[in-house]
């Protein structure tokens, strides 16, 4: 898989994808991660990404241009299944679009700032658009790197096996049980009998009756919908 990520502050992009689980994925060639710099696209020597907005109002808006530059020069060199805008008005980002987009082959993911982007980018160039949250981000970029992760960790071969994805929250609908490590009494606190019994088979109900208690308690929203 290949991730093309424009943006006009890459070095905010710097550090995610360099450093545990998706560094590895990047040195093993499971992914492609590039991070194109949309001011290396303008063609004015203040290397401007943005103007004020038509109209008036505070805010200075995203110019169509340099995207399109950029956007063009991707797409001239590979095929993309397809070209995301990272915004708060988007589909917001769960488990099943990142199973979803994890089985794509090239992405684009394009970053805001500012007031937004010039709206003729939505209309013309993007072919979806995703939300982490429905809460308001500086820029795209943060975003763009929780969309990555949640993709790139489901990529075959990036996750070991004892840190499989099949037994994440969310990967069937229901919130991961509740895990315990050495010692098994801290201070008086103990785990769980059954996780010390050996026997798979106890370990297994347990576990699926705890996930299934735990979703009702913190998300009955989700519980309903199991
Ligand atoms: N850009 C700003 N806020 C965002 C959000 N919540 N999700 C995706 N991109 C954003």
């Amino acid at each position: 898989m290949r991730i093309d990520i424009i943006t006009c502050l890459p070095r905010l992009l710097e550090s995610p994808f360099n450093d545990s689980i998706l560094k590895r994925a990047r040195e093993k060639n499971l992914v492609t991660v590039e991070v194109h710099d949309l001011r290396d696209y303008t063609v004015d020597p203040h290397r401007t990404t943005d103007d004020y907005a038509f109209g008036g109002g505070a805010g200075m808006v995203m110019m169509i241009e340099p995207i399109h530059r950029c956007i063009l020069s991707l797409t001239a060199k590979a095929k993309y299944d397809d070209i995301i805008y990272m915004s708060p008005d988007g589909e917001v980002l769960t488990q099943s679009l990142a199973n979803q987009l994890s089985m794509k082959e090239n992405l684009i993911l394009l970053c805001g700032h500012y007031k937004g982007v010039d709206e003729r980018v939505r209309q013309h160039l993007i072919t979806r658009e995703i939300s982490i949250g429905d809460y308001v981000l500086s820029g795209g970029e943060l975003a763009a790197a929780v969309v990555s992760d949640a993709i790139i960790r489901l990529i075959p071969g990036v996750l070991s096996d004892e840190s499989s994805a099949l037994t994440d929250s969310f990967q069937d609908g229901i919130l991961a049980p509740e895990v315990y490590t050495r010692p098994a009494e801290y201070k008086g606190w103990t785990v769980p009998g059954v996780l010390l019994s050996g026997n798979p088979a106890l370990i297994d109900a347990w576990r699926q009756e705890n996930a299934l208690e735990r979703t009702k308690k913190r998300r009955p929203g989700l519980f309903q919908g199991i």
